[in-house]
């Protein structure tokens, strides 16, 4: 199974879940350095301190990258580390170790992809509002222009946003990510003001002379189960479908909110914060789609379920658990979500192209010895999951989605958020007393694909 000819291969990363210097050269703390550091947040209160250390070890980072075959790397730069306050001049410090990891990549033929947002929002901007208040998208389109004017000749592709779905709702309705904040109206107001960002994000990006131009979303089929078939169940999968996907997907790429979308804004949040001008805005052209894809969901209609506190307004929707075989986190695994995804974006969303940035399992890895004196982990289930995926990919490519390269999630094991070290999704395995890294069975097969241009 060959892909396309300059198919992109390669393998992502995001500043906090693997940078660690916390408080070195100047960086200011984010909101996950808040929120990781208050008893309860995270398992086991683990926090992004040291995280893989990448910060220090990023060219030993780069050479392994290089030994793997990557062609394509992809990491965020952490805002409080260019600016502490998320406003003001630049941290001159910040940038530079940005400027080395750049120079180091391209010594060793890797093309940098970079993220400017993956969560970590300066805290001098939560203290002011957050994203439910609007200036702070005018302060992301600062801070993206200062990254650009840095990095900019050197760097082509340029995404503004990572999963605004997820900062806007695990961070300001669930509360389960930082900020850890509990207000629907407040998360619908931040998922405007993340789309807000993205676009004038574009515009300041587009204006200073980017390449190309990216947004990445968490998208997912959402699926009703077998027995559910009923005019409920469908309309229980398609406000799921409005809320998950639709609403940044319609803003972003057809400059407008989906009808049953805004009634939900409307009843949570009013519609005063999302202002005439914006979705023009929002929907300046870009040239990719980042597809962040990990499984499908699935839900059912049940009167009386309380609404999910991720999802305001699905009272009467029942998120149904995993029918299938699960990673070590229980999220179901199953391919033909991927293929079906990115066929039906191709199909509504034309004219922009497909990567997945991110897709990867965790699973409970172990080093053993390889029988030579050194050590291997055989992750076969990490294998399997990647290979069913390139496959569903691959499937979707003939179906006719624009698909231009995949980038899996992770390099390294790292901080998983809320669940701290524990789940390990890295196609190189951490061992965090030593900071060792060990090319899990995963890598070496991923180098093999790579080589081969496909999967066998
Ligand atoms: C999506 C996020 O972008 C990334 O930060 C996270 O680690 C992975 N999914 C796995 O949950």
């Amino acid at each position: 199974m060959i892909f396309p000819d300059g198919f992109v291969w390669g393998a992502a990363t995001a500043a906090y879940q693997i940078e660690g210097a916390a408080a070195e050269d100047g960086r200011g703390p984010s909101i996950w350095d808040t929120f990781s550091h208050t008893p309860g947040k995270v398992r086991d209160g683990h926090t992004g301190d040291v995280a893989c250390d990448h910060y220090h070890r990023y060219a030993e980072d780069v050479a392994l990258m290089r030994e793997l075959g990557l062609r394509a790397y992809r990491f965020s730069v952490a805002w409080p580390r260019v600016q502490p306050d998320g406003r003001g001049p630049v941290n001159a410090r910040g940038l530079d170790f940005y400027d080395r990891l750049v120079d180091e990549l391209l010594r060793a033929g890797i093309t940098p992809y970079v993220t400017l947002y993956h969560w970590d929002l300066p805290q001098a901007l939560e203290d002011a509002g957050g994203w439910p208040e609007r200036d702070t998208a005018y302060r992301f389109a600062e801070y993206a222009r200062a990254v650009y004017d840095r990095l900019g000749d050197r760097v082509r592709t340029w995404t503004t946003l990572n999963e605004p779905w997820v900062a806007a709702f695990l961070g300001y309705a669930s509360g389960r990510y930082a900020p850890g904040r509990t207000s629907p109206a407040d998360a619908f107001r931040a998922a405007h003001h993340l789309l807000l960002a993205h676009g004038l994000g574009v515009a300041a990006l587009r204006e200073a002379g980017a390449g190309q131009i990216a947004l990445t979303l968490n998208l997912a089929p959402v699926r009703t189960p077998p027995h559910a078939t009923s005019e409920p169940d469908q309309a229980a999968a398609r406000l799921v479908d409005g809320l998950l996907n639709r609403q940044f997907l319609d803003p972003a790429l057809r400059g407008s909110y989906p009808e049953d979308v805004l009634e939900v804004v409307e009843r949570h949040a009013g519609l005063g914060h999302i202002r005439d001008g914006d979705l023009q805005l929002i929907s300046r052209r870009i040239d990719l789609l980042g597809v962040n894809y990990y499984n499908p969901s699935v839900v059912s209609a049940r009167p009386g379920e309380p609404a999910n506190p991720a999802f305001p307004g699905t009272e009467g929707v029942r998120f149904e658990p995993p029918a299938g075989p699960v990673t070590a986190l229980g999220w179901e695994i199953d391919p033909t979500g991927l293929s079906s995804l990115l066929v039906r974006l191709s199909r509504e969303y034309p004219g922009v192209g497909l990567l997945i940035t991110e897709n990867g399992a965790a699973f409970d890895d172990t080093v053993e010895p390889d029988g030579a004196g050194g050590d291997r982990v055989p992750d076969r289930d990490r294998i399997a999951y990647l290979d069913g995926h390139l496959r569903a990919a691959h499937a979707a490519i003939q179906a006719g989605a624009d698909l231009r390269g995949y980038l899996v999630w992770s390099l390294l094991d790292n901080f998983e958020w809320s669940e701290g070290y524990h789940p390990r999704f890295g196609i190189v395995y951490v061992d965090y007393g030593t900071q060792r890294r060990v090319p899990k069975d995963s890598a070496l097969w991923y180098r093999d694909v790579i080589r081969r241009n496909g999967v066998r």
